[in-house]
């Protein structure tokens, strides 16, 4: 074996028992770097005579060709073998059991709008969204409520000192109604929305807090009037409640935004000790509840979000979700949900693996 040969096979034998990516390059530094002994063998041609360079030339580059190509081939062998490493490191057995109990619970606001969504898709209704900061516009005078009504002072309202782009006075939303206006200016009728979300007024006792959850409701499309209105809210209650018993009564009202508007009332009764909704609301101890604001979309208002009245009519409701989980789930101090108790949480909240569906019975 000539000296080039040697000097190569010596290599190889280096490359083949690299143990890792650096080993491998301080090699061919030593091999090929501009001071490597095969570069420096390669320097050495120049100044041969032609015969000794047309022998030497080939072995000397064919070595230099050998230890390149065996280095590049063990590079990627050894990139191959730490990818397959770390694969097999990451890989999740996925039909492993949990490694322990699930800790956390669903709170029971979180599951009543779990179930509202539920119910209402049954109906037709999507879910719509609108942001917690609302502009002074959406929240109030583009539902009727001009800056001198006195709904507004009802409204305790948590203004911002600064104004937006637009110089618009800006708010946290004191109710889900301003989606009914974002809603009708994005989207074509008909419309067949609720809104569930944060609402904010500065009030805080056992039954208000300074942040608390509504779920408003919209529909908008030809033809509508108060039947449909009554059978949707009527539908949706028994739904949550499950029972077919509960019963709905309609009383006058007025809010700016719907004309005419009606209070919705559900009836409540005494089952062994207990005040239930649904039953006979006439029987001893029995009785009504509010738990809802309503009416038909106010003409002012379709037209205030570029639609035009004599065509598009609807119906909109505005309910506590707090006070809908209180009476399902009862609870009886409001602070308490927002405490972020623990052992709050545990007796009142839900597994994450319960999700709600109408065919399972929405609480079940
Ligand atoms: N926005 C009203 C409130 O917060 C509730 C309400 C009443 C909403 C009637 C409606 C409605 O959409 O039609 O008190």
């Amino acid at each position: 074996m000539s000296d080039i040969e040697k000097l190569a096979s010596d290599y190889l034998a280096q490359i083949e028992s690299a143990a890792n990516v650096e080993a491998l390059e301080d090699i061919r530094v030593r091999a090929l770097g501009k001071k490597g002994e095969i570069s420096t063998l390669l320097k050495t041609l120049g100044k041969m005579t032609p015969e000794e360079r047309q022998t030497e030339g080939p072995r000397i580059n064919g070595a230099r060709e050998q230890v390149a190509t065996a280095i590049a081939n063990r590079k990627a062998a050894m990139e191959d073998a730490l990818l397959n490493e770390k694969l097999a490191a990451e890989a999740i057995d996925l039909t492993l059991p949990a490694p322990e109990t699930p800790q956390g619970s669903v709170h029971p606001v979180a599951q009543v709008m779990d179930e509202l969504a539920e119910i209402f898709a049954d109906l037709g209704f999507s879910v719509a969204e609108g942001p917690e900061i609302e502009d002074d516009w959406r929240n109030f005078t583009a539902l009727n409520i001009p800056e001198t009504h006195p709904a507004r002072a009802m409204h305790d309202t948590f203004y911002f000192d600064d104004r937006d782009n637009e110089g618009q006075q800006m708010l946290l939303r004191t109710h889900t109604s301003p989606v009914q206006i974002r809603t009708m200016m994005d989207q074509e009728p008909p419309i067949r929305i609720i809104a569930p979300g944060r609402t904010y007024r500065s009030d805080s006792d056992a039954t208000h807090t300074p942040m608390f959850h509504q779920v408003e409701g919209l529909v908008i499309d030809k033809g509508i009037h108060m039947g449909h209105l009554k059978w949707t809210l009527e539908t949706f209650v028994r739904a949550f409640f499950e029972r077919d018993d509960v019963e709905l009564r309609l009383r006058p009202s007025y809010f700016p935004f719907t004309e005419p508007s009606a209070e919705v009332d559900v009836g409540f009764s005494v089952e062994k000790g207990k005040r239930v909704i649904g039953g006979d609301p006439n029987s001893e101890n029995g009785g009504w509840m509010e738990i809802l604001g309503s009416g038909m979309v106010n003409r002012k208002v379709i037209e205030n979000c570029g639609l035009d009245p004599d065509i598009w009519q609807g119906f909109a409701f505005g309910c506590g979700i707090d006070r809908l989980a209180m009476l399902k789930y009862g609870m009886h101090d409001l602070r308490a949900f927002f405490d972020g108790d623990l052992r709050w949480l545990k007796h009142y909240g839900f597994s994450a693996l319960d999700v709600p569906t109408l065919s399972g019975g929405v609480g079940a």
